[in-house]
C-alpha cells in the first residue's frame, strides 16, 4: 500500500469516532481530505447524521462544504466531543508536531474545543522524540529575525517558509535541527516568546486516539 492508500485507509477508519447528532471538529490536511470524503459518504448513504463542522481552515471549509456538510463558526459551539485531525509527527504519548499545511493556528483553537483529538496518520509519522520534521511556528512577520536568534539559541535553524500566508495572515517559520525531549515544556516556554502566534508542538492539546495506517492494517494508539 503506498502513502495515499494508508491515508485513505484511516480516514475511513476515524468515520467510527464521530459521534452521530453531534458537531465535530475537523482539522487540515491532505489525510483530513481523505476523512472528510469519507465522512460525506456514510452522510450521503444515510448512515450517519451530524448538525455540522467546525472547520480549522479554509481548505477543509470548502471540502467539507462542497460535500453538503454544514460548517459552523467556533464561537456558535461552546464545545465538542471530538476533534480530528493528522499531524507531522506524533510520539508515543499523543504528542504532536503539526502545521506542515499552515493551519496550525485555527488546529490548535478548535482542538481546545474538543473532548477529545483522535489524530490520524500514516505509520511513517510516529516517532519516538518530535523535532525531526521542521517545527511550523505561525508568527507576526515583524518578529522573524528575532525569533530565529531565539531558536538559534537552543540550536535549532528557521527559515521563513517562503510566499506562505496563512488564513490569519500570519508567517510562518519551520525550524529544523530541534529535538523535543520534553514538549509540555517546550510549547509552553515558546508559546509566550513576543511575536509567535501559535507553536506547532501540540502537547497542552496531544491526542487522545491515534490511528495509524498501516500495511497490515490500522493501528489503534491511545
Ligand atoms: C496542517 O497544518 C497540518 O497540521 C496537518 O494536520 C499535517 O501537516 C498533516 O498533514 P497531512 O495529512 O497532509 O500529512
Amino acid at each position: 500500500m503506498n502513502q495515499d492508500q494508508l491515508k485513505q485507509l484511516v480516514g475511513q477508519a476515524a468515520v467510527a469516532y464521530v459521534p452521530a447528532g453531534q458537531v465535530l471538529g475537523v482539522g487540515t490536511g491532505s489525510t483530513v481530505d481523505c476523512f472528510i470524503d469519507a465522512l460525506a459518504a456514510d452522510i450521503a448513504a444515510g448512515r450517519l447524521a451530524i448538525p455540522g463542522a467546525v472547520s480549522s481552515s479554509e481548505r477543509s471549509t470548502q471540502r467539507l462544504q462542497k460535500a453538503g456538510i454544514p460548517v459552523l463558526d467556533a464561537s456558535a459551539v461552546e464545545r465538542l466531543a471530538v476533534y480530528i485531525d493528522g499531524a507531522d509527527e506524533i510520539d508515543h504519548q499523543g504528542f504532536m508536531v503539526k502545521g506542515g499545511g499552515a493551519a496550525l493556528t485555527r488546529e490548535k483553537i478548535v482542538a481546545d474545543l474538543a473532548d477529545r483529538f483522535v489524530c490520524i496518520a500514516d505509520a511513517s509519522k510516529l516517532v519516538q522524540t518530535l523535532g525531526k520534521f521542521p517545527l511550523p511556528v505561525e508568527i507576526i512577520p515583524m518578529a522573524a529575525a528575532q525569533l530565529t536568534r531565539r531558536f538559534a539559541a537552543l540550536g535549532g535553524s528557521a527559515t521563513l517558509r517562503a510566499g506562505v500566508v496563512t488564513d490569519n495572515g500570519g508567517h510562518i517559520l519551520d525550524v529544523t535541527g530541534l529535538s523535543i525531549t520534553d514538549p509540555l515544556a517546550f510549547e509552553a516556554e515558546v508559546s509566550q516568546w513576543p511575536g509567535v502566534v501559535t507553536v506547532g508542538v501540540f502537547a497542552r492539546h496531544k491526542a487522545q486516539v491515534c490511528l495509524l495506517g498501516a500495511a497490515d492494517g490500522v493501528k489503534t494508539l491511545t
